[in-house]
């Protein structure tokens, strides 16, 4: 199992190192299944980065935590609502910045679940 970020400013890189598990971006060769810490762009859209890797490797991609800031509202985290939408993938997690303890150990379970 890998963790794989799509992080402008470092708060999801950050989320997805503090899980314990070999952390890469979506930039990257994937070639295990993974967990996808992704963010939002633009009122609850996709990154282009993130639905380029949706593209290549939705098949080895086994959950999605989105990344958010409550202050854009009804659109907090909304770029997860249009991944599951457009690409039919779970989001198990929504956080905001580089996420809480109760975060991480509910992705720690999640992983430990699926990877089972
Ligand atoms: C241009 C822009 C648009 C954003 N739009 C949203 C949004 O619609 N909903 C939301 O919850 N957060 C939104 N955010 C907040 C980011 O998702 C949030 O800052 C996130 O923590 C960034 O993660 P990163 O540090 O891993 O890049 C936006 C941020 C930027 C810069």
């Amino acid at each position: 199992m890998k963790i794989v970020y799509d992080s402008r400013t470092g708060l999801g890189k950050q989320f997805a190192q503090g899980l314990g598990y070999s952390c890469q971006s979506v930039d990257e060769t994937l070639d295990t299944m993974c967990i996808l810490v992704t963010r939002n762009v633009g009122l609850g859209k996709i990154p282009k980065t993130t639905k380029q890797f949706i593209k290549d490797y939705s098949h080895l991609i086994k959950g999605i935590v989105v990344n958010g800031n409550k202050r854009y509202g009804r659109f907090y985290c909304g770029a997860g609502k249009q991944i599951e939408a457009e690409y039919g993938l779970s989001v198990i997690r929504r956080i905001e910045g580089s996420g809480t303890p109760a975060d991480a150990l509910f992705v720690k379970e999640f992983i430990k679940k699926v990877a089972e």
